[in-house]
């Protein structure tokens, strides 16, 4: 979900839309976004899990401190989500640790 219209900010402009691959999925991203705002509007909200208990982590403070968001960006893992932004093409992946 995406707030097109904000009674502050006003209304979402018209930004290029690129194909990325999150777990081996396909989906559709603002370029440019942070990746865990398109995550989150694709209904994603777990982004990585722990290592012992495999308990999911997702958005917490969404400003590049917590790593909650943690997840394998074209391969490189540990990528933090919240600050990265989407290009065409990547491939994202949930991470476990
Ligand atoms: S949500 Fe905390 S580092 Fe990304």
């Amino acid at each position: 979900m995406r707030i097109k219209k904000h009674p502050i900010l006003g209304s979402l402009e018209k930004k290029k839309e690129v194909n990325i691959v999150v777990d081996g999925k396909m989906l559709k991203a603002i370029e440019g976004e942070p990746i865990a705002s398109a995550l989150m509007a694709n209904k994603i909200i777990t982004f990585r899990k722990t290592r012992i208990t495999k308990e999911p982590r997702g958005y917490f403070c969404g400003i590049g401190l917590c790593t909650d968001c943690m997840m394998i960006v074209n391969g490189v893992p540990n990528v933090r989500t919240c600050i990265t932004p989407v290009t065409k093409g990547m491939k994202i992946e949930t991470q476990t640790v």
